[in-house]
């Protein structure tokens, strides 16, 4: 008995200098055992990245973040920007599938989720946009927070910015208001180093037809509609992500602990407060046939494990839609029939345009001699073509006011307003195919068109109660009632090939390429759609925010402020929260998210208000952590 207490004191002692990187359940069971955490956030992704950071920043603090992926974070195929595709379908990506999809001729599409420190920005495509006024103003009155408006998320979104104009930019002025930038913050982001032979080419586009494409000198400013420059979370050449913007420079400090290769199968009931569930109790275990421990925070336990991760521990855990839950045998916690309700997602379109040029870069996909010159200048120098991203151009478009399909009595216009698009348009300077395919070799120019007001609403349910069993995933894309999103895409997809026949374009751009060239009737154009359309990959909304106080399906499952209704001590903070998906890329909203987040999190732990209810408890709450089993016995032994 003595010497195991002298064990586990060491063990505390030598954790004081140093935040612990804890690479497994059962390795870490003894350093858990001794430790107090205030915090446990669950999933290092965007959303815990910046939890991990923010909740630290005050040395009293004791934070666990728990990863489900591995510590390999600086691995070279995640750094270099022009890699992402390879980090698909790899050893840091989860690998789900969605169920089959109606509105997409019943295919099952892969749907990539990060596993990894860093979450999905480990593996992203690193575009950079923050959603429009109305989306954050949407966000304001939907929630009844107005803390949630454009004016009050912007200094978030500048805080956690470091937006640097490269020398290497070209004509930046021209490119970004500087003003509207932070230069101080931990997210590095930038605009494309490597100029292209087309970007001319769509700046003329752009001008002859500037009635229907503005020019917007920045996609981030408030308003995103237009033809502008690409911003990506890239600086210095390589990727930014959660990892290395958020978690590495938090790692030195004593009061965070960072477990991986750690899965969280449920949140666990600790206690009761005025007759509604604490839950301030996790179940971790590295593996399915390895051993489960059970750890308590002293003060809140955060989800965030993604829109997927999220909804999944939830269900599993009895919080959730009581009926679903009790036909598979899960007895219920609290009946909130919006957990797994709700989601949405982006459909994309990919489709090619053979050019007459030699100068794109498709040169990259095949001459191994040009790739190996590349990374040279990227490992030496942190130059060239590999720190790019997939495009330097885009444009954001709405449909007219009064375009034909909002006299349809069962559409009413989804998008939040008038400085939020409809559709994206991305300008690719080589052949993408992200349904695979053999590379047709030539050069080309891909249209990538994609609905970002989808009416579309899916869902997340359980197939079985073993927690390293997937879920079923429903993004039900192109799927709603109305048939507004279908026609959407398909007017996305007109718009894109209208932008691409200005004569800017000629002796450039031969001919569309093909079997979507075939497809010119409304009819056809669906078929093809329906047929050949994937996904952005921005899967939103499964534990949707809602007014405080409102209840019941529809009301949402998080009050403003994230915490879960109908129990104490637990909050959600990630995609899943967004009850509109954003009409924009998803990873700055989600750490703007976390960033007001964690400011939420420190007030209402510094006062007893009333709040989230979270504060009084605290005191209350169950004796801290642990655990656990005979496994502690034998791994003190083994240390001595
Ligand atoms: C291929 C791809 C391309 C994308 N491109 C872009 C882009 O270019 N720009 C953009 O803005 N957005 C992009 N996104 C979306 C963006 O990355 C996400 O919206 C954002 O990362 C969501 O943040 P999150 O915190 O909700 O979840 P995530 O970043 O996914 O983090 C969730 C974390 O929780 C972990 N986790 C899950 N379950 C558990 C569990 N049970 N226990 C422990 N840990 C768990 C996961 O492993 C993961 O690390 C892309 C996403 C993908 C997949
Ligand atoms: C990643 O690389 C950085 C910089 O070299 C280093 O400080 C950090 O410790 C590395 N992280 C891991 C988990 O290896
Ligand atoms: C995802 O699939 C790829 C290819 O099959 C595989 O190599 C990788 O290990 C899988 N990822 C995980 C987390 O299992
Ligand atoms: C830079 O601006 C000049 C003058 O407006 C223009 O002629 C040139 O084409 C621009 N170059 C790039 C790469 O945008
Ligand atoms: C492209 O390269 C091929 C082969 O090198 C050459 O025959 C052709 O003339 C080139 N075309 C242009 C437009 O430069
Ligand atoms: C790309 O390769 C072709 C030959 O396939 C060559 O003619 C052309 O000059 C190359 N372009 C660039 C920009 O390297
Ligand atoms: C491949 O790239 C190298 C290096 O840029 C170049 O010298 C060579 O001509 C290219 N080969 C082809 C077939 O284009
Ligand atoms: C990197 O830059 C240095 C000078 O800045 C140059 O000498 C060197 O050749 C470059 N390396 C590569 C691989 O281009
Ligand atoms: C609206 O939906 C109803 C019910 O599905 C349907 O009967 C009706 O035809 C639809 N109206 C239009 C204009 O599509
Ligand atoms: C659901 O579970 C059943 C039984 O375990 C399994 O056969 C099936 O493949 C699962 N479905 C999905 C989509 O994972
Ligand atoms: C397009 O249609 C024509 C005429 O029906 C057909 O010959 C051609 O093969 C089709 N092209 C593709 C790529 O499907
Ligand atoms: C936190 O409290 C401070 C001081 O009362 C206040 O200024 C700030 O707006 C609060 N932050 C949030 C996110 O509510
Ligand atoms: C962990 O929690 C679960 C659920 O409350 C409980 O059934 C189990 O006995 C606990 N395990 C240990 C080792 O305390």
């Amino acid at each position: 008995m003595r010497p195991a207490l002298l064990s586990l004191f060491l063990i505390v002692v030598s954790s004081r200098s140093l935040g612990a990187l804890l690479q497994s359940a059962d390795d870490a069971a003894a350093h858990l055992a001794s430790t107090q955490y205030d915090y446990i956030v669950v999933g290092a992704g965007a959303a815990g990245g910046v939890l991990a950071n923010r909740l630290t920043e005050d040395g009293t603090t004791k934070v666990l973040l728990i990863e489900a992926g591995s510590s390999d974070y600086n691995n070279t195929n995640i750094q270099i920007p022009w890699l992402a595709p390879v980090l698909t379908h790899s050893q840091f990506d989860w690998n789900y599938t969605t169920v089959p999809q109606e509105g997409m001729s019943n295919r099952s599409i892969a749907y990539a989720r990060g596993k990894v420190l860093g979450g999905s920005t480990s593996i992203n495509y690193m575009i950079y946009t923050r959603a429009s006024k109305d989306d954050w103003d949407r966000l304001a009155s939907t929630t009844g927070d107005d803390g949630w408006s454009w004016s009050s998320i912007l200094p978030y979104a500048k805080k956690l910015e470091d937006f640097q104009n490269s020398p290497n930019v070209q004509n930046a002025t021209s490119k970004f208001v500087a003003g509207d930038h932070g230069t101080d913050g931990p997210v590095g982001a930038g605009l494309p180093q490597v100029s292209l032979a087309i970007d001319q080419l769509g700046l003329d586009a752009q001008q002859e037809l500037s009635s229907e494409f503005k020019y917007n000198q920045d996609v981030n400013s408030g308003d995103m509609i237009g033809f502008s420059w690409t911003p990506f979370a890239i600086q210095d050449g390589a990727r930014s992500n959660s990892a290395r913007d958020y978690i590495q420079p938090a790692f030195p400090r004593s009061n965070l602990d960072v477990l991986v290769n750690t899965q969280v199968v449920k949140v666990l009931q600790t206690g009761v407060d005025g007759g509604s569930p604490i839950v301030t109790g996790v179940q971790i275990t590295s593996g399915p046939n390895e051993k489960r421990y059970n750890l308590t925070a002293t003060k809140e336990v955060i989800l965030s494990a993604g829109a997927i991760g999220t909804p999944h521990i939830l269900l599993l855990s009895g919080i959730g839609p009581a009926d679903q839950l009790k036909a598979l045998g899960i007895e219920s916690m609290v009946d909130l029939p919006d957990v797994g309700q709700n989601m949405q997602d982006h459909p994309l379109l990919t489709t090619n345009f053979q050019v007459s040029s030699n100068d794109t870069l498709d040169n990259l996909t095949l001459n191994t001699t040009l790739q190996a010159e590349q990374l040279a200048l990227w490992t030496n120098n942190r130059t060239g073509d590999f720190t790019l991203g997939a495009c330097n151009q885009w444009a954001w478009q709405r449909l007219a006011d009064d375009d034909p399909i909002f006299k349809n009595s069962n559409v009413t216009d989804p998008s939040a307003g008038p400085t939020s698009p409809h559709f994206q348009l991305i300008f690719s300077d080589l052949y993408i195919a992200f349904g695979g395919g053999a590379f047709p070799n030539g050069h080309f120019l891909t249209l990538i068109s994609n609905l970002y007001t989808p009416m579309a609403r899916g869902s997340l349910t359980l197939n079985t109660t073993d927690p390293f069993a997937y879920p079923l995933i429903n993004p039900g894309l192109l799927n709603d009632a109305a048939g507004f999103d279908i026609y959407a895409m398909r007017q996305a997809l007109k718009a894109g090939r209208g932008f691409l026949a200005a004569d800017a374009w000629k002796g450039w751009i031969v001919a569309e390429y093909g079997a979507s060239a075939n497809a010119t009737s409304d009819a056809d154009i669906d078929a093809y759609i329906r047929k050949n359309a994937l996904v952005v990959n921005h899967v939103s909304g499964t534990v949707a925010m809602g007014k405080r106080g409102d209840a019941g399906r529809g009301a949402g499952a998080l009050n403003p402020d994230f915490s879960v209704k109908g129990v104490k001590g637990l909050r959600v903070v990630d995609a899943s929260a967004f009850p509109y998906i954003p009409a924009s890329h998803t990873m700055v909203p989600t750490y703007i998210l976390a960033e007001r987040a964690s400011d939420l999190i420190k007030n209402s732990t510094s006062s007893s208000s009333s709040g989230s209810g979270n504060g009084a408890f605290t005191q209350l709450a169950a004796p801290t952590l642990v655990l656990v089993s005979l496994a502690l016995a034998s791994l003190i032994s083994l240390s001595l």
